[in-house]
């Protein structure tokens, strides 16, 4: 089990959607949360609206930099023993592989991939020496079944939970816990935020995101799936949570149902 009180928990994302959730509840349960985003403003506004103000600080970093992130956060925390990482930031993409420009395919892998991998690099190594720690990933549905518009997204998400099996192998006996979590729609800001084929943001709502859970109800899923120690956590309703399941057991149906969706 792991515990969120007195916890020093480093939440990326911070700023919107499911993180902006998280840290909320994180704080509620008593955490100490370092919020990290690209805009520190906003991230300043969250940590004077949570509770105990004074146990939060704000670290604002460009995931799309990675090793520069990394060095910033190595030198912003090295006297900050993290005791949980969540890697929560990320960008979506829709666009079609036919038509998507190569440099958006390298930043949506250097902030859904390179990010996770850089920052996991700053906290892991206290982590062993101490025996104690949990990194997070929040992947996605995506990082399992393919579909439509997504090709670089999948690609980035499929990586970083193939990266993230490796790393719980490699801490297991470290006692450090690796867990990954799959939401499947959610409604934020994700799909406004998204990629289109020349690197611009979409800049507008999906039906299927606005339709998804709420971000109040990922952030209680990913909390419960920390404290569990969960190897890896589904969240969501629906086809996007069933997906995963369905492409075990019945592979060609899946196939054949995202090859007829529009997205
Ligand atoms: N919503 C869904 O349906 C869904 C489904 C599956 C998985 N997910 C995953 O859930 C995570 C959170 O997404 P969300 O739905 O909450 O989306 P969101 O509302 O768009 O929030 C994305 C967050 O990532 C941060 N971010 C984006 N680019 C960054 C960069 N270059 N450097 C640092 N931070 C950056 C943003 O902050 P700044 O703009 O301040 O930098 C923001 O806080 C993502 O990893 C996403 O892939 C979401």
């Amino acid at each position: 089990m792991t515990a969120i009180k007195d916890k020093t928990i480093w939440l990326t994302g911070a700023s919107s959607g499911i993180g902006l959730a998280l840290a909320q509840q994180l704080a509620e349960r008593g955490a100490r949360l370092i919020l990290t985003s690209r805009r520190e403003q906003q991230l300043e506004e969250l940590r004077q609206s949570l509770p105990n103000t004074d146990n939060h600080r704000v670290l604002a970093l460009d995931l799309s930099r990675p090793e520069q992130a990394r060095e910033s956060a190595q030198q912003a925390l090295a006297d900050i023993d993290v005791d949980i990482l969540i890697n929560n930031a990320g960008v979506s993409q829709r666009s079609k592989a036919l038509d998507t420009d190569l440099s958006v395919y390298r930043q949506l892998m250097e902030i859904d991939y390179f990010g996770v991998v850089a920052l996991n690099q700053v906290v892991l190594p206290s982590m062993v020496k101490r025996r104690c720690g949990h990194i997070v990933t929040v992947a996605s549905v995506a990082g399992k079944v393919g579909s439509k518009l997504r090709s670089g997204y999948s690609g980035a998400k499929f990586a970083v939970l193939g990266y993230m099996d490796c790393v719980r192998a490699e801490m297991a006996e470290h006692n450090v816990q690796v867990t990954s979590i799959l939401p499947g729609f959610v409604n934020t800001q994700i799909a406004i935020n998204a990629l289109q084929a020349d690197g611009q943001q979409q800049g507008h709502n999906d039906p299927e995101i606005e339709q998804g859970i709420s971000a109040e109800h990922c952030a209680e899923g990913i909390i419960k799936a920390i404290e569990a120690d969960k190897a890896e956590a589904i969240i969501g309703k629906g086809l996007s949570a069933l997906a995963p399941t369905l492409k075990r057991f019945f592979p060609g149906l899946v196939r054949r149902i995202v090859a007829k969706r529009d997205a």
